[in-house]
């Protein structure tokens, strides 16, 4: 039969306790949300819903096509500018999602002949630009620049290191300063994903790469996605003008897909003005993922440093941790859930999000649910 063999994994997950379900989502959920993304709460402000409602009127509903095909709007121009302003690099491009942008960094930057040494922790978009990119793809151990300096010794030719700055289920912070050594005693590339530094790391939130020293140097590539601090949807790449160039040329996730919508550029750019208005959002945001962290571990729960707005706190096992995450559901607290395939090491976890716009009592509460519905 066709697709038999799709109930036969089904039945595997749920044996492993690690069947996924989609649930519904109120628009005025009661529940204290430490799971989305949403680091600055910035997604539901004012200015940036009539940054998108504004896009929409000028703009439309969609991109209409490729920029290559149906062109650029001013919008997605001043979007770009302000970016890469903000960032400290010399141009931007921004895509229809993050991981639209990882794709088109890494295949369009590895091409054929071209190693691609890829932190073991990196980010499922980054994984499957590895997998796409015609270069040889090497990974290596997580958080290990000496392991990198070794990859990139063993070859000739072009080659990059790719990595997220702020790993996305431990929400620690890579080496950048000594992998970006390593890669310049190489002749090599740095490509890496600041799509959790972005907003959180670095003065006012100009990012991980920006707190490095790494800003705007010319072998320096840095992706993010517009989806997390900035409360819209896409990605962007940040470089230098010439590779910039090259992805409008080679990235086959910018060329073929359409334009990112006017309505998350219109947020997004909304949210960058507001940012750079108030920069003091993004050391809030520090500031409650250091507190969060003191509070849990205070409670004797085991919760990993946190280098970012990214706290994680270690469940026994897959299913436990369903049970944990569901039982905060149900005393009213969202907390994210990670687990096998998701965390290559097998550790699950619940994943909290540190956004700045938490009160001291939410913080509070939070900490009493977790504490009271462990396993
Ligand atoms: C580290 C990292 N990179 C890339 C992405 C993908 O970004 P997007 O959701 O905009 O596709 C995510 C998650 O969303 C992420 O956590």
């Amino acid at each position: 039969m066709a697709f038999g063999w799709i109930d036969q994994q089904a039945e595997a997950r749920r044996r492993a306790g690690l069947v996924r379900t989609l649930r519904p989502r109120p628009a005025d959920s009661p529940l204290l949300d430490l799971a989305s993304n949403d680091y600055l709460g910035l997604a539901r402000h004012p200015e940036v819903t009539e940054g998108a409602a504004a896009a929409a009127r000028t703009w439309g509903g969609g991109a209409t096509g490729s920029r290559l095909v149906t062109g650029t709007t001013g919008l997605h121009t001043e979007l770009e500018r302000a970016l890469a302003d903000f960032c400290g690099f010399e141009a931007a491009l921004v895509f229809s999602s993050g991981y639209a942008a990882n794709l088109a960094a890494v295949t369009a930057l590895g091409p054929h002949g071209s190693l691609i040494v890829s932190d073991a922790g990196n980010h499922a978009s980054l994984i499957d630009g590895c997998r796409l990119a015609r270069g040889e793809r090497q990974v290596v151990g997580h958080a290990d620049p000496e392991a990198v300096r070794k990859a990139l010794a063993a070859h000739e030719g072009p080659a990059i290191a790719v990595s997220d700055t702020v790993f996305s289920v431990d929400g620690d912070k890579a080496p950048l300063a000594e992998v970006a050594a390593a890669c310049r005693e190489h002749g090599a590339g740095l490509v890496v994903d600041d799509a959790h530094g972005l907003g959180v790391l670095g003065d006012g939130g100009r990012g991980a790469p920006y707190e490095a020293g790494l800003a705007g140097a010319e072998d320096v590539v840095v992706t993010a996605t517009l989806s997390k601090s900035l409360g819209s949807q896409g990605g962007v790449v940040l470089g230098p003008a010439r590779v910039i160039d090259h992805l409008v040329n080679a990235a086959r996730t910018f060329i073929f897909d359409t334009g990112l919508a006017p309505a998350a550029a219109g947020a997004a750019l909304a949210a960058l003005r507001l940012l750079e208005r108030e920069p003091g959002r993004a050391a809030r945001a520090r500031e409650v993922a250091a507190e969060l962290h003191g509070r849990l571990t205070a409670a004797g729960l085991e919760a990993v440093r946190p280098d970012a707005a990214v706290v994680s706190v270690r469940a026994p096992s897959p299913e436990q941790a369903v049970r944990w995450a569901a039982d905060c559901r149900t005393a009213g607290l969202a907390v994210g859930c990670f687990r096998p395939p998701s965390v290559p090491d097998g550790i699950s976890r619940l994943r909290l999000t540190a956004r700045a716009d938490l009160s001291g009592a939410e913080i509070e509460r939070a900490v009493r649910v977790i504490g009271e519905t462990r396993p």
